[in-house]
């Protein structure tokens, strides 16, 4: 086949597969955000800090003192002191002994997993863990296996059977897609008696758990055992963008020296460091911003006929992804943005509603989506 005949099939084989995921309805489409009057249900900002003064400021400052970018990789010229700040405020809040800084919440998951872990470690991998995690684990080199969700009793089996001297759990707090939380602390269990590692993911429990949102991890008082890691992104209830890997200083130790993601990436912009540094001193400052999202999360919750979630995520099942991408419509014709998974980006093949609770909703918003959301989830 010529250059000219390859390109033809190359086409004509992209057309294919976009033609059969039309059929499926399963097509993605980027749509830019327009309509900025419409009530967000379906964002991941869970404490609405994004647009806060201070947060933007946060940014603004940090982009005035350091510049649009690190420069540079973190072991080069990269670091800078306010992402010494940052992953110092990172710990405080994680009550962790240490943490450090990627550029992506994906970075973070990448460089925990394939810095801790070899052709000498079974993992054990939670079946709803984000893409970050399964991608990871592949990255390894590391023999994997999935265990059902949410069941300690076929991670114990798992890791009962190993012949693997090192074991790594790989979990998230608070799912992302179905919302619900792990159970840590028959996990850490289970860790320990197994001497393995745990790695929790806590992008969706940092800001809405505990008492001022230090995670689940840490308002269970894990967080500072020396085989626990936790990874967080500073994208969503931070309201920036970067992540960070938390755990004992002899783990960021081996990941500065050793993980590749980190290694071999930019080091975090300064505006994401400084927007996420203000979000953290503004949950500091008020704390009754987690009881305000989890709050709205039980109203919306009652609405939907659905359980109150662990954190600010809620999950809807719907029929199939046309009458999940129909609600969606329906939503924002009455003015309200909510998101829907659909396979593949689905754990269990099922279409969903994602509904996300915010703390900065007022009674008034979340009555008016209550309404809403009783009609089309009736
Ligand atoms: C559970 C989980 N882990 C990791 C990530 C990746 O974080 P980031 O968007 O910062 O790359 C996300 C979301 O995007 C997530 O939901």
């Amino acid at each position: 086949m010529g250059q000219h005949g390859f390109v033809n099939w190359f086409l004509d084989d992209l057309a294919a597969k976009a033609a059969e995921r039309e059929r499926l309805g399963l097509t993605r489409r980027l749509v830019a955000r327009q309509n900025e009057d419409l009530l967000d249900l379906a964002g991941n900002d869970y404490l609405g800090l994004t647009n806060r003064p201070e947060v933007i400021f946060g940014a603004t400052s940090a982009a005035r003192t350091y510049g649009g970018g690190a420069g540079a990789s973190r072991l080069v010229t990269g670091t800078l002191p306010i992402h010494d700040q940052l992953e110092g405020a990172l710990a405080g809040l994680l009550q962790a002994d240490s943490a450090l800084a990627f550029s992506t919440g994906y970075h973070a998951n990448l460089g925990a997993v394939t810095a801790l872990s070899d052709a000498d470690t079974l993992i054990v991998s939670d079946a709803h863990v984000h893409a970050s995690l399964i991608d990871a684990a592949r990255l390894s080199r590391a023999q994997v296996a999935v265990a059902r969700h949410n069941d300690t009793a076929d991670v114990e089996r798992i890791l009962g059977s190993r012949t693997q001297p090192k074991a790594m759990i790989l979990v998230e707090s608070i799912y992302s897609v179905l919302g619900d939380a792990a159970p840590l602390v028959e996990l850490d269990e289970i860790a320990r008696r197994h001497s393995s590692i745990l790695l929790i993911d806590e992008a969706h429990g940092l800001g809405v758990a505990g008492d001022h949102g230090q995670g689940l991890t840490a308002s269970l008082g894990l967080s500072r055992a020396e085989y626990v890691i936790t990874t967080v992104t500073l994208s969503k209830s931070l309201a920036a963008q970067g992540g960070a890997v938390l755990g004992h200083p002899a783990v960021r130790e081996q990941l500065v020296n050793t993980a590749r993601p980190f290694i071999y990436d930019t080091g975090l912009a300064p505006a994401a460091a400084g927007a996420a540094l203000a979000a953290i001193s503004a949950l500091n400052r008020d704390p009754s911003m987690v009881a305000r999202v989890r709050a709205n999360a039980a109203t919306l919750a009652e609405a939907c006929g659905v359980e109150p979630p662990a954190g600010a995520v809620l999950s809807i099942p719907m029929p199939g992804p046309r009458e999940a991408l129909a609600a969606v419509a329906v939503c924002a014709e009455h003015g309200i943005r909510i998101g829907c998974f659909r396979p593949p980006s689905t754990p269990d093949g099922i279409s969903r509603l994602r509904i996300t609770a915010h703390a900065h909703h007022t009674p008034d918003e979340i009555a008016r989506a209550t309404k809403v959301l009783s009609e089309i989830t009736r």
